[in-house]
């Protein structure tokens, strides 16, 4: 697989007057980085446009069977069009009206990637019918057993495409870089409805096919269908809730305001150009929060917390309606350009929806995991850089909080540079100028050096992208956020005595301050603080995901046998990484909890979707 870039020649005879090598390199690594190196894909020679995708979901036979029917642009009149697989069992392909049935290969395994299919076409071809199947436990398919879902009564499925999965369920050019629009027809068992990215029914068809329709151009990784027993509830005039029958009610409750979240977020970068936006509520099983999928964002049962405490993550998938589906990062290395814009814009929505120190509080609770992850990385890691390359791994890697932020607190800190008015029209311009398109590395200093700093040495300077993006850890001049309702706690953990924790609740009410709470509290704590802070807090039988999560962690790390039952049931209910990870580690950290770890992970593993038991699989070995 050969890949010309110009830009990369023309970058080094521009640099090679530059005296300064290192940066020099850094930027050329950087070029070199913007090829997609996770895609067998070469659409510089022929590209797709447009599928319909034509597809019968067998609960029976796990798999989902039938045709991708891509329509194509061949650039230089290849006779060779490359696709991505994973796991997939192609019989035949076609090609264009004629249905001319055609060559194909299919090339090594490679790990992560799959292998590339290879397509023989003709300068002229417009269309390829590939008729296929996915193979047996298809990385981005999920088959839930009745068992699994709320309602006990009925099988579920759902796909979780990013970033690299959408070849093991749909042959595809699967690059963040490549768009296509999208027609699907989906057949499935008559008592359940089938949902996807797209425009969606409202209810059930009386015959089990559902057809859908995508109009804009989307890549491959926010291709999704659910399929389940699910209904709809109205929110507002162009959001709603689909959710299993019995989390209906709950479900429409916490979300209210979601009309509002995207209200704020039109008010702050300009009209929301998906049409609707609705969310899915998924069984707990599902691998992440959330995942924002247009017009159908999908998330995690574990935010209904019941109290609406949880809801920045429904704010975040909304932003991702502009950072990241609309201005799209052109390769996984460049990921922060997808989570760190999101996370500083759900930031902003919440601050806009609940106030200043609600937003503060998120941003603290981000810098601390911030300070985690670069400590457990090593503050010299590469993998610290905003500039990070995943070539000949698997972008998965990149799913940490180096993205999400420090890439919140490099734009953080050129709102500071620049004044928040500023800051706001560059936004709202640069999702304007490159909408539906791709958006790389080198693209966006440009933008950066362009549109805000234009000359300016001292802003340069005072901005420093250079070392945010490609220095290790975090640049000298980076400031800490400061959450006001947080010092307070900082002051009571002070003289944290078994006393002093009677009454705490009072004082600390918020989820948001319970999680700072636990979090800054002493790693070390003997058996009576902690029963005395469960006592007063009751931690162990929180129904809030994200203080299970935290309490649990720490209860491991303190051997606190009064959570132990508590925390084999989430650990077996629950298959969201984030959550679940910490405190796997943790109990593998000693040869008891290792034995604890793998009893456990004995019963819960067949409850997790690949990317989650993909991980814990690892760290088992
Ligand atoms: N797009 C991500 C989820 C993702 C990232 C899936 C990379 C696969 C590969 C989604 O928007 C996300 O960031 N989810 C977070 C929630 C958020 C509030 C930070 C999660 O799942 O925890
Ligand atoms: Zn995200």
């Amino acid at each position: 697989m050969i890949k010309q870039i110009p830009v990369l020649i023309i970058a080094t005879i521009f640099l090679s007057c530059s005296g300064d090598k290192a940066k020099k390199e850094n930027v050329q690594n950087a070029e070199k980085a913007e090829q997609d190196t996770h895609s067998f894909a070469e659409p510089q020679q022929a590209v797709v446009k447009h599928l319909d995708l034509r597809l019968k979901v067998d609960f029976d036979q796990k798999n989902l069977s039938g045709i991708a029917i891509w329509t194509i642009v061949n650039k230089t009149g290849t006779d060779e069009m490359v696709f991505d697989t994973k796991g997939l069992e192609i019989s035949r392909i076609t090609l264009d009206e004629e249905q001319e049935e055609t060559f194909f290969v299919l090339g090594d395994e490679e790990k992560f990637l799959g292998q590339a299919l290879s397509v023989q076409i003709k300068p002229g071809t417009k269309k390829i019918h590939i008729h296929y199947k996915t193979g047996a436990d298809a990385a981005a398919l999920q088959w839930l057993n009745p068992q699994q879902t709320a309602g006990k009564a009925h099988p579920f499925l759902f796909t979780q495409s990013q970033a690299i999965l959408a070849r093991s369920w749909i042959p595809c050019q699967d690059s963040p870089s490549i768009r296509f629009t999208y027609t699907a027809a989906i057949e499935v068992p008559k008592e359940l409805m089938a949902l996807m990215s797209a425009e969606n029914p409202q209810g059930k068809s009386k015959t089990g096919k559902y057809s859908f329709t995508q109009p804009s151009p989307i890549p491959s990784y926010l291709m999704a269908l659910a399929v389940g027993d699910i209904s709809f509830r109205k929110i507002s005039g162009n959001t709603g809730v689909y959710a299993e029958p019995s989390l209906l009610d709950q479900s429409a409750w916490e979300f209210a305001d979601m009309g509002k979240m995207v209200g704020a977020a039109e008010k702050l970068y300009g009209k929301y150009l998906w049409g609707r936006f609705d969310v899915l509520v998924l069984p707990p099983s599902f691998p992440f929060g959330g995942m924002e999928n247009p017009l159908l964002t999908f998330v995690t049962p574990t935010v209904i917390a019941g109290d609406r405490s949880l809801v920045s993550l429904i704010a975040h998938e909304l932003a991702h309606s502009w950072s990241g589906n609309l201005v799209t990062n052109s390769t996984w290395n460049n990921f922060w350009l997808n989570e760190g814009f999101t996370v500083y814009f759900e930031r902003r929505i919440i601050e806009e929806l609940y106030g200043a120190e609600e937003a503060k509080m998120l941003e603290v609770l981000g810098y601390k995991e911030l300070l985690f992850t670069v400590k457990e990385l090593g503050d010299k890691s590469p993998d610290t850089r905003l500039n990070v390359d995943f070539t000949g791994r698997d972008p998965d890697e990149g799913v940490t909080d180096i993205a999400y932020e420090k890439g919140f607190f490099f734009l953080k800190s050129i709102e500071e540079a620049i004044g928040r008015a500023q800051f706001d029209n560059f936004l709202k311009a640069y999702f304007n100028k490159y909408a539906f398109k791709s958006m790389s590395l080198s693209e966006f200093e440009n933008e950066l050096e362009t549109q805000i700093i234009k000359g300016d040495t001292a802003l340069k300077s005072k901005i420093n992208a250079y070392g945010w993006i490609y220095q290790p850890g975090l640049p000298k001049n980076f400031k800490a956020p400061v959450s006001e309702k947080f010092i307070q706690i900082d002051e009571l953990q002070k003289n944290l005595s078994v006393p002093a924790i009677a009454g705490l609740t009072s004082k600390i009410s918020s989820t948001n301050e319970k999680v700072y709470f636990i979090k800054t509290l002493p790693q070390q704590l003997s058996q009576d603080k902690l029963e005395a802070i469960d006592k007063e807090f009751d931690f162990t039988h929180s129904g809030n995901a994200e203080l299970q999560c935290a309490w649990y962690t720490l209860a491991v790390k303190n051997n606190y046998a009064a959570a132990y039952s508590k925390i084999e049931e989430f650990l077996i209910a629950v298959g969201r990484r984030k959550f679940i990870l910490p405190i796997y580690k943790e109990l593998l950290a000693t040869p008891e909890g290792k034995q604890k770890a793998i009893e456990i992970y004995k019963k819960a593993r067949p409850n997790y979707h690949f990317v989650a038991y993909n991980t814990v699989d690892d760290m088992m070995k």
